[in-house]
C-alpha cells in the first residue's frame, strides 16, 4: 500500500485545524479585505535576519550566548512614540551591559516589541466595574475602553498594527545602527530616575568599566572606531503568533532559498493556550523557516515537550526552537527536571528560556493583578538549578517590562509596596518590571549565571 502524501503547507492551511483564542471577526469580508492588504504590502523583516537570529540563538543552544528576550506584554495605539521606543531600548540595553559584563558571554537581545499587540485571554468575558463585557484581546483586534462597541472585534486594526509596527521597527533599526547603542555612550542608557537609584550607581560603575577596557584595547592599538561590533547591535523583534490572519496575511516565500517565512517579526512564540500539537498554531509555525517558540506551563508534560520538539524541529537545527518555561515559582524544581531530560535524551537542541512572569501573577484584595519581584527572582534562580543537576543549560529569559517609572509588579531593591502599585500602574494587560527592577533583576541574572 502507498502511503498518501501529506498535503503541501501553505500560509492559509492552518484553517483545517482547531485554532484557538482567534476573535470572532463579525464581518468576513472586512478580514478578507485586511488580510489581502497584508498580502500586498512590503515584509516588515527579512528572511535572511531571520535566518542569522536562527543562527545566533544556535550559539545559545551551545551554551556560547544568552538570550534576554524583553518587552511589554502587550503594545499599545494610544501609548506609541518615540520616547517610549527610546527609554524600552536604553532599559534592554542596559542588561544586556550587565549580562555580558557579568557572564562574559555575548547576549542575544530580542523585544517583545513591533508586533506583541493580540492577547489570549482566560476568559472570553470580563467584569469592569458594574459591566460584564467581551473581553479586552489587544488593540490588535479590539478597544480596550469598556463599552461593547470598543469590545467589538475590527479587522482594519490588523492593518494599522502593520504600520506602528514598520514604524517602530524603523525607529529601532535606526537607533541600533545609528550610534545610540554605541558601547561608547553606555552611561547615556541610564535614565535620571535608575541612576539615582542602587542599581543605577551599581550600573554607573560598570559603565565606568567598559569606558575603560575601551580606552585599554585603543591604547593596546586596536582600532576601537573600525570596530563595527563596538558601534551597532543587533537587536531582534518577536512577539506571540496569536492572530493568524495577521501572520498569514505577513508570510512570504523567501526568493533566495524558496522557504515560507513569516515577515511580521524574527521571531514568533506559540502561546502556553495555543500550544496543542494538532492545533493550528503549531501546524502554521511548523510550516515557517523562521526560529520560533513554545512557551510551557505547569500542565506540560515531558511527552509534550518532546512532541512540540518533533512538530517543530524534525531537522533538529539548533536555534530553531525556543521551550519557553513559566510554571511559577513553587512548581519548577518539581516540574522541569523531568522535561529537561527527555528533550536531552531525545537529542533535541532547544533553547532553553524562563518566563519568570506569566505564572507568578496574584490579584491584590483591591483586584490589582500583580506580580512580587521575589516571585520571580525565586522561580529564575529555581530554573538554573534545575539546569545545574541535569547537566542542561540555562540559556535566556523572557520578560516584561517597561522604560517608565511604573509601579506594576511589587518589591525590588527600592520596594514598590502593594499600596503604592495604585501610583502609576499603567499596563494594557499584565504588570510589568519597571526600568529599576528590570535592572536590579540582571545584575541578579548576572549571579546566577556565573555561579
Ligand atoms: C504572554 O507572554 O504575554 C502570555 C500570554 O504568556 P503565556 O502564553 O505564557 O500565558
Ligand atoms: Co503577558
Amino acid at each position: 500500500m502507498t502511503a498518501v502524501p501529506a498535503p503541501a503547507w501553505s500560509p492559509s492551511a492552518w484553517r483545517d485545524f482547531p485554532a484557538r483564542h482567534q476573535p470572532e471577526w463579525p464581518d468576513e469580508t472586512a478580514v478578507a479585505a485586511a488580510r489581502e492588504q497584508l498580502k500586498a504590502v512590503p515584509p516588515l523583516v527579512f528572511a535572511g535576519e531571520a535566518r542569522a537570529l536562527t543562527a545566533a540563538l544556535g550559539q545559545v543552544a551551545a551554551g556560547r550566548a544568552f538570550l534576554l528576550q524583553a518587552g511589554d506584554c502587550a503594545e499599545s495605539f494610544r501609548d506609541f512614540s518615540a520616547p517610549m521606543i527610546r527609554d524600552k531600548l536604553k532599559i534592554l540595553l542596559q542588561m544586556a551591559a550587565v549580562l555580558t559584563w557579568g557572564a562574559t558571554l555575548p547576549v542575544v537581545k530580542v523585544g517583545r516589541i513591533a508586533g506583541q499587540f493580540g492577547k489570549p485571554r482566560s476568559s472570553p468575558r470580563e467584569r469592569v466595574g458594574d459591566v460584564e463585557l467581551p473581553s479586552f484581546l489587544g488593540h490588535v483586534i479590539n478597544d480596550d475602553a469598556p463599552t461593547a462597541e470598543a469590545r467589538t472585534p475590527d479587522p482594519e486594526r490588523m492593518v494599522r498594527v502593520y504600520h506602528q509596527s514598520a514604524s517602530t521597527l524603523n525607529l529601532l533599526r535606526a537607533f541600533t545602527k545609528g550610534g545610540f547603542a554605541d558601547l561608547e555612550q553606555v552611561h547615556a542608557w541610564n535614565q535620571e530616575f535608575v541612576a539615582t537609584s542602587a542599581e543605577g550607581r551599581r550600573y554607573e560603575r560598570i559603565a565606568t568599566e567598559i569606558e575603560r577596557a575601551l580606552r585599554f584595547m585603543a591604547a593596546c592599538g586596536i582600532d576601537i572606531a573600525g570596530r563595527p561590533e563596538l558601534h551597532e547591535v543587533d537587536l531582534w523583534t518577536s512577539h506571540e503568533g496569536l492572530l493568524l490572519d495577521y501572520e498569514e496575511g505577513l508570510t512570504r516565500r523567501d526568493s533566495l532559498t524558496g522557504d515560507w517565512y513569516d515577515c511580521s517579526a524574527h521571531m514568533l512564540w506559540i502561546g502556553e493556550r495555543t500550544r496543542q500539537p494538532d492545533g493550528a498554531h503549531v501546524h502554521f509555525f511548523a510550516g515557517v523557516h523562521n526560529p520560533v517558540g513554545v512557551k510551557l506551563g505547569p500542565s506540560a508534560t515531558a511527552e509534550d515537550a518532546v512532541e512540540l520538539c518533533e512538530r517543530l524541529n524534525p531537522e533538529r537545527v539548533p536555534g530553531r526552537l525556543t521551550l519557553i518555561a513559566r510554571m511559577g515559582a513553587g512548581h519548577v524544581s518539581e516540574l522541569l527536571p523531568p522535561i529537561l531530560r527527555a528533550v536531552r535524551e531525545a537529542e533535541h537542541p532547544v533553547v532553553w528560556v524562563c518566563d519568570p512572569m506569566h505564572a507568578n501573577t496574584i490579584t491584590t484584595s483591591t483586584g490589582r493583578k500583580t506580580r512580587r519581584f521575589d516571585d520571580i527572582m525565586a522561580e529564575l534562580a529555581a530554573f538554573f538549578a534545575a539546569h545545574r543537576n541535569e547537566g542542561t543549560y540555562p540559556g535566556g529569559v523572557h520578560l516584561e517590562f517597561t522604560g517608565d517609572d511604573v509601579t506594576e509588579c511589587i518589591g525590588g531593591s527600592e520596594a514598590v509596596l502593594e499600596e503604592q502599585l495604585d501610583g502609576r500602574y499603567m499596563t494594557l494587560c499584565d504588570p510589568r518590571l519597571n526600568a529599576r527592577q528590570s535592572l536590579d533583576l540582571a545584575f541578579r541574572v548576572a549571579e546566577l549565571m556565573r555561579s
